[in-house]
């Protein structure tokens, strides 16, 4: 149940909610590493070029009513054909980093058996091209788009489905064994679990909660084998896994709620990687938990799953669009104001508190990227000035600088998104580009957003 009611005061323009005021200009780090992200499906097209096989994603956006306008990941950005011209528009912007995720459909078109090399050539020349430009490569492996064979044999609910990305995996650590990558094993389980799984709005659309948390614990079992994969191949990058994560903020006498929605949204990720034990709150019938079946999600816990899911990491990726408010009887609250996505309450300090909050409650807390963040522009249309996300991503900058200047291990920081592209059951019609894209022609222009982030990013400093 979702409420409008804010009993909050509004935060005020000039200072955060605690008072806090950004300096003229926030420095970053010597090194700082600053990039744009996107994700295979969102950006490709070419769904069916080199031997790809399909993916629940296909699969979905073919159902009646699946997507807002219609629209398939065919032909999205078209960065399939276009991603040489991608990295000039990026060295162009002075970006030193491009995320990307590779589509495991290109790469394992039935889910296991055979790999398709024209799948891993293709990321080999994209990888290369970037050395050849100095863009470091960060690299996600599973961003969404399961081969469909694996769907039908149940997907994430299926343990198996674990094994076979840990497969998928290694060809991927083996064909770019020699490149100094930041790879990313699962983008954001908790969406895939909760809105793919547990909810239809993503695919592959089963509406069933116990299905969303057999598929929290084995994608996190699935990154827990890739970074030991990873371990064993001996490849030159470091590894780690994106959660998207969200400070949850109590209406009054709410803090116990709040706890356990802390619990369901951040610490039941965050807790069986950085500490090899699942949050014993987050899951019964109290107000902010998984109203799911508890024994049966323990069940699917076997002997030795949280000692492979905490394999040491080398980073942490951390996605932040947002905050939660949440009343006493479990009702979201809106805090904050939503961005035209819908789902996202705007609260750039609350990517500060996310950082020291990681700092403080893990001690063994691996260095920490932001491998997402970024804002829906209002008009569907597109837009090439955009202050809206000029804004967000200007204060966003700063609470992350003000978290670094405490002392936080903040190494890299990726904007979402490059370009405009298929922004999942929103279709076409959200946009979330630093660059924008003209759908008809697949002409690439740089927003004020892009061009303001270009001098941060030569600035190393946001002021
Ligand atoms: C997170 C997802 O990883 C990305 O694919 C999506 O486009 C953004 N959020 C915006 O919704």
């Amino acid at each position: 149940a979702c409420s409008d009611d804010a009993p909050l005061p509004a935060p005020t323009p000039t200072a955060t909610p605690t008072g806090w005021v950004a300096p003229a200009s926030m420095s970053f780090p010597d090194g700082f590493v600053w990039g744009a992200a996107t994700s295979a499906f969102q950006v490709e097209g070419s769904t069916t070029a080199d031997g790809r096989g399909p993916s629940i994603w296909d699969t979905f956006c073919a159902q009646p009513g699946r997507i807002d306008d219609g629209s398939t990941g065919d032909p999205a950005a078209d960065q399939y054909v276009r991603w040489e011209s991608d990295l000039d528009l990026m060295v162009g912007l002075g970006l030193q980093a491009y995320r990307f995720s590779v589509s495991w459909p290109r790469i394992v078109p039935e889910g296991s058996g055979p790999v398709n090399q024209k799948g891993v050539d293709h990321y080999r020349r994209l990888v290369d091209g970037m050395l050849d430009r100095g863009l470091h490569p960060a690299i996600t492996l599973y961003h969404w788009d399961l081969p469909q064979p694996l769907q039908d044999a149940g997907g994430w609910v299926n343990r198996d489905t674990a094994d076979r990305f840990a497969e998928y995996a290694a060809v991927m650590f083996e064909a770019l064994r020699d490149v100094e990558a930041t790879w990313l094993t699962i983008n954001e389980p908790k969406t895939t679990a909760m809105v793919g799984y547990a909810g239809t709005e993503h695919a592959p659309g089963l509406g069933d909660l116990d299905a969303g948390m057999a598929s929290v614990h084995h994608q996190l079992l699935a990154h827990g084998k890739a970074v030991r994969a990873f371990r064993s191949v001996g490849g030159a990058g470091g590894i780690g896994i994106a959660l998207n994560l969200m400070p949850v903020y109590p209406a009054e006498g709410a803090e116990q709620a709040a706890r356990h929605l802390d619990a369901a949204e951040n610490r039941l990720y965050l807790d069986p990687v950085l500490l090899g034990t699942y949050p014993d709150d987050a899951v019964g019938d109290l107000p902010g938990q998984l109203g799911a079946d508890r024994d049966a999600f323990e069940a699917l816990v076997l002997d030795d799953d949280l000692e492979v899911i905490s394999s040491p990491c080398d980073v942490l990726a951390v996605q932040y669009y947002g905050v939660a408010g949440i009343d006493k009887g479990g009702s979201w609250l809106q805090l904050y104001p939503r961005s035209p996505a819908g789902w996202q309450q705007v609260h750039a300090e609350g990517l500060y508190e996310t950082l020291v909050g990681l700092r403080a409650d893990y001690p063994d807390l691996p260095p920490l990227v932001i491998s997402e963040n970024g804002t829906p522009d209002p008009d569907p249309q597109g837009q090439i000035d955009d202050p809206v996300r000029l804004e967000f991503l200007r204060t966003h900058l700063q609470q992350a600088a003000r978290a670094v200047d405490e002392g936080v291990d903040l190494r890299q920081y990726y904007a979402w998104s490059l370009l405009d592209n298929f922004e999942w059951a929103r279709g076409m019609a959200q946009r979330w580009g630093i660059v924008h894209v003209d759908f008809d022609t697949q002409e690439r222009t740089p927003k004020a957003s892009a061009r303001w982030y270009a001098g941060v990013v030569a600035a190393n400093a946001v002021a």
